[in-house]
């Protein structure tokens, strides 16, 4: 096992009914800014409630928040913030809209150009970068990115989508109520079982570090996600279902499973400049890209696809190289059972625009991805080209 540090601030109200816990956690004194995105959260009822639940508070609203939230439409909230004094955010949406509050709370009061935000990648912003930064929470409606409880978001701006993180953008409190996302289109929530199965891979399917305990919360969560799956999609009020989705999502991506681990990403680096190209939904980007990526890194990541072979998909008959092949195989079936289809051309991508593709990885550095570094453009080249 790898050292580590975890560090994970976050207080998570979970299950039905939840949404006075706003009163209890919010300043009695705070001027709050609500934040939401394109109106799901306002066609609900979803965003009355909460500013009933703020009482006397002074409130405002911030909506228009984009799916794939946008570097120009969040400045317009960070000047809203600072002119109106906001002291506190609650975002009310799914990653995109708290993802983008993230980026706001920083912003706001960002010593240089909040451009900046964006430039430091994978580097934590420090509170030497801020005067100081705007706690916020969330109301989440959309069980997928682990947004919800982690540190990181990710912003579009000009030519592409760019990720951010920082110690000081953990919500203050989070409340998950399953009911809420009931509202959901069927492709959403696809979307949100692979989002959550491929952050979970991207921690787990790497190479072994005899980190026992990750690697069996990482299985569960894949094996959950395997279970519960289809249910989510037929039976969109099931609320039992909902509930273990919720959770999976956001145990996938808050930092526990990926501590001590070494940890790919590769997918995730290459899915975001597909939606930033081509509009395809982020966990669609995933559907398509995971299956290619293991089959063309499989001597690579030998040891722990065996295990997810025989642990996750339960195959205990062949060769290493025949359950491996299977394995692939089961993960690529059980995007499609979700509706969400797993080859390029499926989304009217052409092979003659896979150079279009790695153009953009070399533009944005990703010349180096995986968890040990050797995932070069001519592996990206050689996995969208399998990905057809
Ligand atoms: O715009 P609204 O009205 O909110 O509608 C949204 C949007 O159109 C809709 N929706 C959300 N909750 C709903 C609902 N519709 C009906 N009923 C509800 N209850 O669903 C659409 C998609 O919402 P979005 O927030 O974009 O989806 P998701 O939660 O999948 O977030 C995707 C964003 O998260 C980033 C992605 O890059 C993408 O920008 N990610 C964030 C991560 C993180 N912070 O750790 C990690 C992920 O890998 C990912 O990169
Ligand atoms: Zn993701």
């Amino acid at each position: 096992m790898m050292n580590f540090e975890l560090y994970n601030p976050t207080r998570i109200i979970f299950g039905k009914d939840k949404l006075d816990s706003i009163d209890k956690y919010v300043p009695a004194d705070a001027v709050v800014l609500i934040t939401y995105g394109g109106g799901s959260a306002v066609k609900s009822g979803l965003i009355e409630k909460v500013k009933k639940v703020l009482g006397n508070r002074k409130v405002m609203e911030f909506g228009g928040i984009e799916p794939n939230p946008r570097y120009l439409t969040l400045m317009k909230a960070a000047v809203m913030v600072r002119k109106e004094k906001i002291n506190f955010i609650l975002a009310v949406g799914g990653g995109s809209v708290i993802d983008g509050t993230k980026f706001i709370c920083l912003a706001s009061y960002f010593k240089g150009n909040p451009l900046g935000i964006l430039e430091a990648g994978f580097r934590p912003i420090t509170p030497a970068e801020v005067e100081k930064v705007i706690p916020f929470a969330a109301v989440l409606t959309l069980p997928a990115t682990g947004s919800e409880m982690n540190n990181g978001g990710v912003v579009t701006y000009a030519h592409g989508k760019f990720p951010f993180k920082s110690d000081m953008t953990f919500p203050v409190f989070s409340i998950l109520d399953p009911s809420l996302s009931f509202t959901l289109p069927k492709i959403q929530v696809a979307n949100g079982v692979v989002d959550a199965f491929v952050h979970t891979t991207e921690q787990y399917l790497t190479y072994p570090v005899d980190a026992r305990l990750q690697d069996r919360m990482a299985e569960g969560i894949l094996q959950t996600l395997v279970e519960i799956g289809s249910t989510n999609i037929a039976e969109p009020e099931n609320y039992d279902a909902r509930a273990n989705l919720y959770w999976n999502a956001t145990m996938a991506l808050n930092g526990f499973i990926g501590v001590g681990v070494p940890q790919d990403w590769a997918t995730h680096m290459m899915g975001h400049e597909l939606t930033h190209l081509f509009g395809i939904d982020h966990g669609q980007t995933l559907a398509i890209l995971l299956p290619a990526l293991l089959e063309v890194r499989r001597k690579n990541k030998h040891a722990k696809l065996l295990q997810y072979a025989e642990r996750v998909w339960g195959i205990s008959t062949g060769s290493e190289d025949e359950k491996i092949s299977l394995a692939i195989k089961k993960t690529r079936e059980f995007f499609e059972s979700l509706g969400i289809k797993t080859r390029l051309t499926d989304y009217g991508v052409n092979p003659a625009q896979i150079e279009t593709i790695v153009g953009h990885l070399r533009e944005h550095g990703f010349t180096q991805l995986g968890e040990s570094h050797d995932h070069s453009l001519e592996t990206s080249r050689e996995i969208l080209e399998k990905a057809l």
